[in-house]
């Protein structure tokens, strides 16, 4: 799953049960935490207008030109954001990135799709789901099931992600040569 899992932004209209989604929860509330100090909530939506208010609130891929976000028929049918009590915590952001990576590979396990989103707009989301202003709004995790594919390849000249004839979306990614070194540079 880790090898395979992808970013997902298009999406069927299937509903995602609530348990499930406080499963993927369950899994960032597991995730390793700095000096274990725990400093992540959540809120789940699935309530259809307030989908569609934080889907407002959200910019999608922003290397597809021109500007592109799902369409209606394929949006997210829920979300997760994520939440700092703390972000005065120096390791706040690696706190958030441990559990974020279990939740979307959580997901990955119940066949579904995700699509972390940090390019959105924070003060629309405190205030569609009504965040108290103690918690900061740190980053968004779209979800549904998989209705696109995306495929990993090596990274040639540029890290941008695009899509083929086919709709199928290619990831660039760096080979594992280029990234390892074994005892020294030399
Ligand atoms: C911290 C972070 C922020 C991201 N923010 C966005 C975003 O705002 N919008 C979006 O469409 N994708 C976003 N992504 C998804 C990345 O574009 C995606 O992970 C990357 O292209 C690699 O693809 P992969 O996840 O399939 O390996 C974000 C990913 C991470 C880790």
């Amino acid at each position: 799953m880790i090898i395979s899992r992808r970013t997902i932004r298009r999406f069927h209209q299937k509903p995602i049960k609530l348990g499930i989604l406080k499963k993927c929860v369950d899994a960032g509330r597991l995730a390793p935490s700095a000096a274990n100090l725990q400093i992540l909530e959540y809120c789940i939506v699935t309530d259809k207008k307030l989908c569609d208010q934080v889907f407002d609130a959200l910019h999608w891929a922003a290397y597809i030109q021109p500007k592109w976000a799902p369409k209606e028929t394929e949006r997210p049918t829920a979300y997760i954001v994520v939440l700092v009590k703390d972000t005065k915590n120096p390791y706040y952001e690696r706190d958030v990135g441990f559990a974020t990576e279990n939740i979307v590979l959580a997901a990955e396990g119940e066949g579904l799709g995700s699509c972390i989103l940090c390019n959105i707009e924070h003060a629309k989301i405190q205030e569609i789901c009504k965040i108290p202003l103690m918690l900061a709004v740190d980053s968004v995790i779209a979800l549904g099931y998989k209705a696109e594919t995306s495929v990993v390849e090596d990274l040639k000249d540029s890290v941008k992600y695009w899509r083929d004839e086919q709709d199928i979306l290619h990831v660039p990614k760096r080979t594992l040569d280029d990234i390892i070194h074994i005892n020294t540079f030399s």
